[in-house]
């Protein structure tokens, strides 16, 4: 099984930049053209919040129309950019989607190793996340159900310190809780996440937890307590979780023009020197 992971798309409605700076749209049209070139293509995409940027409903249907000609299952879970309500209305093809409250959910399709389940860390109003204890208690009774397969949580604030301050600051409220409950369930392969833009990995609980390149602008790398929030054009990515039969390797795609592939080998079998 092969998952795209896309996070903090920040679509803006159709004409307009990102900090009067970035066109995510045109970005995330070439993060979608480069799954379709992918060699494999994925059987799933994830998408982990901020998924535009205000959280209008003409920002939804820009995103709709971009991802559109992916054609491949989706699922989502919102960022402190997104309305969870405006997102309810506007998104008709999820593979699944919350009726309502939180959005949450657990799903496993049944030709998948893996389930996926989806957290909802979103304060609304406010930059920084929470887990209240309504999405503490579901996320332990989702776990406690089935403590065999092999599970993926995705989720959009990371639970744990980055080291870059301002994003700190926006942190996650309750992430020693879900720490707890995560310690207790080994078969979660991987929790998944977006809100730094940047690719960064930690432990959490005893478990892996990552969180996802941006397809379009990054947080600028400054590992300090009062880092200047700042953001840098540094090259766009996206995840490739790859389950290989035992467990779950995650990959980090690069999305670009570069030159290549080359051959290792000249046509005689030897290593070029
Ligand atoms: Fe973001
Ligand atoms: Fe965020």
């Amino acid at each position: 099984m092969l998952i795209a992971q896309l996070t903090d798309t920040h679509i803006k409605p159709k004409g307009r930049l990102a900090y009067n700076k970035v066109d995510t749209a045109v970005m995330l049209k070439a993060a979608v053209d480069h799954i379709h070139h992918l060699p494999q293509s994925p059987d799933l995409v994830l998408i982990t919040g901020d998924l535009v940027d205000q959280g209008s409903h003409e920002e939804y249907a820009h995103l709709q129309e971009i991802l559109s000609p992916l054609n491949l299952p989706l699922l989502l879970v919102p960022g402190n950019h997104d309305d969870r309500n405006v997102m309810l209305e506007v998104f008709d093809q999820l593979l699944m989607k919350p009726l309502s409250g939180f959005w949450q959910f657990c799903h496993q399709a049944p030709n998948w190793p893996l389930r996926i389940v989806g957290l909802d860390t979103v304060d609304a109003g406010q930059s920084g996340g929470l887990l209240c204890e309504e999405r503490l208690e579901w996320l332990a009774s989702v776990l406690d159900e089935d403590q065999h397969t092999p599970t993926l949580i995705m989720m959009h604030h990371p639970p744990f310190i980055t080291g870059i301050g301002h994003m700190d600051e926006i942190g996650l409220k309750g992430r020693e809780a879900f720490a707890e409950i995560v310690r207790r369930h080994a078969n979660i392969e991987l929790i998944t996440c977006g809100h730094l833009h940047r690719n960064i990995r930690s432990t959490v609980g005893g478990r892996s937890v990552m969180t996802g390149h941006s397809t379009a602008h990054t947080v600028q790398l400054d590992v300090a307590p009062n880092a200047p929030a700042m953001f840098k054009m540094e090259p766009p990515g996206y995840l490739l979780h790859y389950w290989n039969g035992e467990g779950l390797v995650t990959h980090h795609a690069v999305i670009g023009d570069f030159d290549g592939p080359h051959p290792f080998f000249a046509e005689s079998g030897q290593l070029i020197m």
